[in-house]
């Protein structure tokens, strides 16, 4: 596992209660960070945190649904009044529809848009300036192979367009920031959570290796690229 370099202490992570996020949360708390585990479900999400916190982890929870502006918007209000300065923000929540592209409802399209693109849209909006004040940020954006253009026809249909377009959000976001800020988008591999299932190839400790690394670049590491298993991989 990565130090933490000493510019970067607090890391939030959406989707934090389950899955890569809630992994994700823990490696960054063991490696010394203060975590805001944000989760859209209260009881699900202060139950993870509490459950990192007996851990011996610094851990609180903060209600974030990623698809409401406002709602990412008084998190970021909240944390600011707290004195929480987010260095590392981990664009984590997500959503798996897997409809082919004939078969998947106008709703189905909307939501994993909402969840998938505009979810980091409103975080990076909400956190990002504050890394560039501050002159220090980690943005990672947990995308999808399933989403790159060179070899492959992203799929399947409305995940595979979010995840592109989520990769275009990254190189856009990175252009935008200072090389203080850092902004990378990962595939974590195919990964035995709720949404891999429990026949997926890779332990979720392993997927979340590279997002965790990923926030915890030091400050000469890469902006703007796409990655997995901590190496560069085509958009
Ligand atoms: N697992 C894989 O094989 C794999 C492969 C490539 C990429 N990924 C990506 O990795 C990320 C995490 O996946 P996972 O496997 O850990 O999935 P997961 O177990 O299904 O967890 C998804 C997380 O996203 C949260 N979420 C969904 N909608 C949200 C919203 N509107 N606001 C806030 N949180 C929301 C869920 O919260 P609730 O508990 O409230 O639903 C949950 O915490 C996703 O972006 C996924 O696309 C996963």
């Amino acid at each position: 596992m990565s130090h933490a370099p000493h510019t970067i202490r607090t890391a939030l992570v959406t989707g934090g209660n389950r899955g890569i996020g809630l992994e994700a949360c823990r490696q960054l708390g063991r490696a010394g960070l203060d975590v805001v585990l944000a989760a859209r479900d209260p009881e699900r999400g202060r139950a993870a945190a509490e459950r990192l916190t007996r851990q011996g982890l610094s851990v609180r929870f903060e209600q974030l649904d990623v698809t409401d502006g406002d709602s990412v918007r008084a998190c970021a209000k909240r944390l600011d009044a707290a004195g929480v300065e987010v260095d590392a923000l981990v664009n984590n929540a997500g959503v798996y529809p897997t409809e082919g592209f004939f078969s998947l409802a106008e709703e189905t399209m909307r939501r994993a848009v909402d969840v998938n693109l505009m979810g980091a849209f409103h975080t990076c909006r909400a956190f990002v300036p504050g890394m560039v004040r501050r002159g220090r940020g980690r943005v990672v954006n947990v995308s999808s192979g399933l989403g790159a253009m060179t070899d492959n026809v992203p799929s399947p249909a409305a995940y595979g367009i979010t995840k592109a377009a989520l990769n275009a959000l990254t190189l856009v976001v990175s252009a935008a920031a200072p090389p203080s800020v850092k902004v990378n988008a990962v595939c974590p591999g195919w990964v035995r959570t709720d949404m891999g299932g429990s026949w997926a190839p890779t332990s979720v400790e392993k997927g979340a290796d590279t997002v965790t690394w990923l926030a915890l670049l030091p400050d000469d590491g890469p902006s703007g690229g796409f990655f997995r298993d901590r190496r560069r991989i085509p958009w």
